[in-house]
């Protein structure tokens, strides 16, 4: 697969996952090898929300390959603040660097950034919706510690709804064969629509349930998130939420002796302490592997001929009725849509375009 920007988790194959990681399993074993591997090249961070990890692991990930680093943690010091679109901010950008890093609040500022970018654009997440990213890191820790992805269990628990990490991670493990999956979320965030519908349209299988505890013992994978606070729009809602799933080491008892708890980090509440010391816990070396297949990424992006950036565009005006996709905001973006179960949906933000409404 021909990958030039990474903005959709839609576009990794297991091939092309597979291959990637291969790359990667050499740089975890003779990082040496790749000092110079990027030697000249520069990475741009835009960071428009805020990040410690997924920004920090880019960074060093491009600085062990040899290459250098600029951007951004807080738009408040740049042209953004004066009212720059983010297309001018990404040409300008990208005639600077020889790859974009971006992560946005706004659903589908990945996919709209990388139009205007002649350089390999990278999602770091982009609102509520897509953290391709975050899925590698957790496709490699699987491999790392299973030897492979195919052929387990998987519970995803919390914010399904709002957490980004979880929707791109069912719709890249729904590729790999003989995935079960358990959402474990209560009603009010489960699993939106359109990633429930990609499962549906691939032929894989899903149980929602709400409690943790009874669900445990069937699952190879045990994915835990936070309740994502700072999408709730109503904070009463966030306070009904908060503190609903919690893993102690008690509710591990009846668990499988080679469970792997992962957790994409930051953790508030939701894996207690306890935890931390059972061999089954995996999440502090997933954000390690992260580094390593950040650096197999960079690495192929950069190292994979230029394009320039495409211009032919139905620019007929529309606006999509998410409130939180990126043509809120970026009103000049070209209208684009793709189908999915036979019906039509907004390419940025995935959302049914019988949701969009003409501009006036
Ligand atoms: C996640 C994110 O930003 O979506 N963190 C990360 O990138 N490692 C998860 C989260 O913030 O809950």
């Amino acid at each position: 697969m021909d990958v030039r920007h990474f903005v959709s988790i839609e576009d990794v194959t297991p091939k092309w996952f597979m291959d990637l990681y291969s790359v990667c399993r050499d740089m975890i074993q003779n990082p040496e090898r790749y000092v110079d591997a990027c030697r000249g090249q520069v990475m741009a961070s835009l960071f428009f929300e805020p990040s410690t990890r997924t920004n920090f692991s880019f960074q060093t990930a491009m600085m062990r390959l040899g290459g250098s680093v600029f951007g951004f943690s807080d738009p408040s010091g740049t042209a953004v603040a004066k009212g720059e679109s983010l297309a001018d901010t990404i040409r300008m950008v990208s005639a600077y660097a020889d790859a974009v890093v971006m992560r946005s609040p706004f659903e589908g500022a990945a996919t709209a950034g990388a139009l205007y970018s002649e350089v390999p654009l990278i999602n770091a997440g982009d609102g509520g919706h897509m953290h391709p990213t975050q899925t590698l890191t957790d496709l490699t820790t699987i491999c790392e510690k299973r030897g492979k992805v195919g052929g387990i269990t998987v519970g995803l628990c919390g914010d399904l709804k709002n957490g980004r990490t979880v929707h791109s991670l069912a719709l890249a493990l729904a590729q790999f064969p003989n995935i079960q999956f358990k959402f474990i979320a209560p009603r009010e965030m489960a699993m939106p629509g359109y990633v429930l519908d990609a499962l549906r349209e691939q032929g894989q299988r899903y149980i929602e349930v709400t409690n943790l505890e009874s669900s445990i013992p069937q699952l190879d994978v045990l994915y835990m998130t936070r309740i994502q606070k700072e999408r709730f729009t109503d904070p009463l809602e966030y306070e009904r939420n908060k503190g609903l799933y919690i893993l102690t080491r008690r509710k591990l008892d009846r668990a499988k002796e080679d469970l792997l708890i992962m957790h994409p980090l930051p953790r508030v509440d939701e894996i207690s302490p306890d935890v931390d010391g059972d061999s089954r816990a995996a999440y502090f070396d997933q954000a390690r592997y992260g580094m390593f297949i950040r650096m197999a990424l960079l690495y192929r992006l950069i190292h994979t001929p230029r394009q320039a950036a495409s211009t032919a565009y139905d620019l007929t005006p529309r606006v999509c009725g998410n409130d939180r996709c990126i043509t809120k905001t970026e009103e000049y973006l070209p209208n684009l849509t793709k189908g999915r179960n036979g019906e039509t949906v907004c390419s940025y933000c995935d959302n049914p375009i019988s949701r969009w409404v003409k501009k006036t």
